[in-house]
């Protein structure tokens, strides 16, 4: 294939990528985004592969039997588990990079020093720097999140720990100014697998401190860490096409990274330095709370009765898979002439996102889903909110609590309406590890059970017992 029509293909590839990111911003078009993003994936793939320069061509075929292989699998894990699916994938991109970046410094190394110039030398560290730590710090992302046994998923904190985990960080920095200064001395070749070494101690030593909580933080921020040394990847292997794949998937995983900071009214520097979740986890006061309890057919009653009904969903609903059982009960109110608004907390589950995809999927019109800052100055006129397995989000401690871990993330004031209903298994508490005072509320009735069991019954409820079809 000649230059031409392959930096032609480069582009074609790139615009998919641009796109691909708009579109995914809009559920009315994110479908058309992943095939373009596939589309795009594709064209990199069949174009590098076709290149005249590419020999070994077995080879590349087995490396992408392994790959489906491995990624057939990935893509089919629930979507409660897509965080730590994704850190995976990221741990594999970083793996990748530093290999690459290897092999080059070690090819050029031995068969053509000339090679490695200042700037490519500075690109190779880079690369497998930032690719050797997302892929440890990556891993342990998952394994916090999949809850592994083995890795503990509270902070773990020991006295000096910033100053080892960064000062480690400038040896293997300072080695490495030194290898690009010196790339062919003598002691090189034995410095660069130090520098390794280093490199994947630092990305275990990065997560250890941070806590279960935080971990979809840090994965969108190794996400832009992976798609950083794809940047350096490019420059090394001057392809153009992953240059500008990796800064757009860098710059994605940082601006998600900072949407989710906001949202959770954290600094950067506090999701990553902070050991979140540590702090007297599980506060018990002396009192014994009461909570008062209600059954299917009361709560149907009430919610029959109602003008305004704001469902709160969290991650209780994407575990108990109660999407369209709620789907059930959002036609059963509608027919009553119910307004049914859906309040959708920014960190709401495990993802940004989550509880859109799993309420799309019901076909709930996006129209009714309504944004945090948007619902809350109506919350006072709600006469049912219906908290379906949320709890971080919809806990006032958030607002005044200094010493809870939660202190200053938004919450969505379901508090405030006239009364609550929540669905949760038991008295557990939700992922901070904190008591939630929404439900010893005077307004607060709970309807204990399985979130697809308790809807389901309230479905059963109403369509069986108003008469209105
Ligand atoms: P959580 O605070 O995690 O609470 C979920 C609740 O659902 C639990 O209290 C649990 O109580 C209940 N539950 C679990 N399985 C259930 C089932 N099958 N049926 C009914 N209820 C069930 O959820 P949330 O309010 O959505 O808050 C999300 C948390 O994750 C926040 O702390 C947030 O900061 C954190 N986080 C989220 C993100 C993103 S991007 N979404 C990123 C970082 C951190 P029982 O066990 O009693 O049932």
């Amino acid at each position: 294939m000649t230059y031409a029509i392959t930096q032609v293909a480069f582009i074609v590839g790139t615009a998919l990528f641009i796109f691909a990111l708009h579109w995914m911003s809009d559920p009315k078009t994110a479908r058309r985004g992943v095939y373009a993003g596939v589309a795009a994936m594709l064209v990199a793939v069949v174009v590098t592969w076709v290149q005249p320069g590419i020999i070994h061509h077995g080879w590349i075929v087995v490396a992408i039997a392994l790959g489906v292989a491995v990624g057939w699998p990935l893509s089919r894990v629930p979507l409660t588990a897509v965080p730590q699916r994704t850190a995976l994938s990221h741990a594999f991109g970083g793996l990748a990079a530093g290999l690459v970046g290897t092999a080059k410094y070690y090819l050029w190394l031995n068969e053509g020093p000339e090679n490695l110039t200042a700037f490519r030398m500075t690109a190779i560290i880079a690369e497998i720097i930032l690719g050797y730590l997302t892929f440890t710090g990556s891993l342990m992302a998952a394994g916090k999140l999949q809850e592994i046994k083995w890795i503990p998923q509270r902070p773990v904190t020991y006295p000096m720990q910033n100053v080892t985990n960064l000062g480690l960080f400038l040896v293997a920095l300072v080695l490495g100014v030194w290898l690009i200064l010196n790339p062919t001395a003598p002691l090189a070749g034995s410095l660069f697998p130090v520098i390794i070494g280093m490199a994947l101690l630092f990305g275990i030593l990065l997560i250890i401190p941070i806590g279960g909580a935080d971990m979809p933080t840090v994965i969108s921020i190794l996400n832009s860490y992976a798609g950083l040394s794809a940047v350096a990847m490019g420059f090394v292997l001057d392809n153009k096409l992953l240059i500008t794949a990796g800064a757009l998937d860098g710059s994605s995983g940082l601006i998600l990274s900072i949407i989710m900071c906001k949202a959770m009214n954290r600094s950067f520097t506090n999701v990553l330095f902070g050991a979140f979740g540590q702090v007297k986890a599980t506060k018990t006061s002396g009192e014994q709370k009461v909570y008062k309890a209600e059954s299917p057919d009361g709560a149907a009653q009430i919610l029959e009765q109602a003008n305004l009904v704001v469902v709160i969903p969290g991650y209780g609903m994407a575990v108990a898979q109660a999407q369209h059982k709620v789907r059930e009960l959002y036609d059963q109110l509608k027919k009553r002439d119910i307004t049914v608004k859906f309040a959708i907390h920014p960190v709401a589950g495990r993802m940004p996102g989550h509880m859109n995809v799993l309420l799309a999927e019901a076909d709930i019109p996006y129209t009714d889903l309504v944004e945090m800052d948007e619902i809350n100055p109506d919350m006072p006129q709600c006469d049912v909110a219906l908290v379906i397995g949320a709890n971080d989000v919809v806990n006032p401690a958030a607002r005044y609590d200094k010493g809870s871990p939660i202190y200053g993330m938004p919450i969505i004031a379901a508090d405030k309406a006239r009364t609550v209903f929540a669905i949760k298994r038991s008295k557990n508490p939700g992922f901070a590890g904190i008591d939630n005072e929404l439900y010893f509320s005077d307004r607060t009735w709970m309807l204990f059970g399985d979130a697809k069991a308790v809807v389901g019954e309230l479905v059963k409820q109403l369509s069986g017992g108003s008469g209105m079809h």
